[in-house]
């Protein structure tokens, strides 16, 4: 036999055991539609980057979240829907939920994860800059999930990279998946967006993911509270253009607009991202939410957090049935299973 016999012999091998694959498929027709009775109709998502929240139209994020509903009996009983296909997790900061449910979504759905957590111990310590690492990552995987330190880097990754990238969080700019996983966190858990009065607590300076959440609410029927400490009221130009389209207050009491809040959205003070760590000092601890201040909120309010939590809120509100902070973390690897599938043209 010589070479090229051997090559078929092999080729032939490998398809017959891929068709061979059990196929576990879904149904669409056990999907449950969006609380307005409405099927979003189908977007195209194949191939798209996800770097910026403002990238999509509220069709779009509606689509999204539909599909994250059509993942929920996935995300259960497993399935092959991207069988074959390769994620990279390119982590230059710290994660331990994003990353994880990143992970956790793509093995969900029958594909395979790589990457690194830290910049320790790849190439990047010998000096390799992002654009050659996304060039050489993107010839082992499909879609890359990009976190980095600086504002602006998951758009150049994706400038640079042939397959699609996806925003995990750009400096103190950007998260847009965490944006579009509370925005199903309070669709499920309140049935609605639309009405709610909303209030996102804490650093609104640092926190990426407040930034995002704010853009995206901004395309529904809400009404915003911001809650900061001066010196960390949210940044300028999103302000600006939230409020062009939403009923926006801003204030430094936490106290005010509690009775009125459907969603009390606690985060935590971004203290690596103060140039000054004497700044960080002044108001670290700035808002804490205790089960008593609880009893003066709406019976339905429910609490959501990011997380990682530190002392924003009291370890007695766990046990409450306002505490949605650890459903919210379950919602994550359904939403991130509904963008992967989306992305890589499954869906
Ligand atoms: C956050 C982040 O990294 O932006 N966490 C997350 O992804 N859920 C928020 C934080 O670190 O406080």
């Amino acid at each position: 036999m010589n070479r090229s016999e051997v090559a078929v012999m092999i080729s032939d091998s490998v398809l017959d055991r891929a068709v061979r694959l059990p196929k576990r498929s879904y149904r669409l027709d056990s999907f449950s539609p969006n609380p307005a009775g409405n099927l979003t109709k189908p977007q195209n998502f194949a191939g798209r980057d996800i770097v910026s929240i403002r990238d999509f139209s509220k069709e779009e994020i509606d689509h999204i979240l539909d599909m994250t509903e059509v993942m929920e009996p996935l995300a259960r009983n497993g399935s092959d829907m991207l069988h074959g296909k390769i994620m990279a997790t390119l982590f230059f900061e710290p994660s331990t939920r994003t990353r994880l449910s990143f992970e956790s979504a793509m093995t969900r759905l029958g594909g395979a994860a790589l990457g690194f957590a830290e910049t320790k111990g790849t190439s990047v310590e010998k000096g390799e800059n992002l654009a050659d690492t996304v060039r050489v990552v993107e010839n082992y995987a499909d879609v890359l999930v990009v976190r980095h330190p600086l504002e602006g880097a998951a758009r150049m990754a994706a400038e640079f990279s042939k397959t699609p990238v996806i925003n995990a969080g750009s400096g103190a700019e950007e998260h847009p998946t965490q944006a579009l996983l509370d925005l199903y966190t309070m669709r499920k858990e309140l049935g609605k967006i639309d009405g709610l009065n909303i209030g996102l607590v804490g650093d609104l300076r640092y926190g990426r993911t407040v930034h995002s959440l704010a853009y995206a609410l901004s395309l529904y029927k809400v009404n915003l509270f911001l809650i900061a400490p001066e010196i960390l009221k949210m940044r300028k130009e999103v302000l600006e253009e939230v409020s062009k389209k939403i009923g926006v207050k801003e204030t430094s009491s936490f106290s005010q607009y509690l009775r009125e809040l459907d969603v009390i959205y606690m985060t935590r003070i971004q203290k690596e991202r103060f140039a000054d760590l004497a700044e960080y000092e002044k108001v670290k601890g700035s808002y804490r939410l205790t089960a008593a201040e609880l009893g003066r909120a709406k019976k339905s309010a429910i609490v959501m957090h990011q997380l990682p939590s530190l002392d924003e809120v009291d370890s007695a509100v766990d046990p409450t049935a306002h505490a949605k902070y650890f459903q919210q973390v379950g919602y994550g690897v359904v939403l991130r299973m509904a963008l992967l599938a989306l992305v890589l043209g499954a869906l």
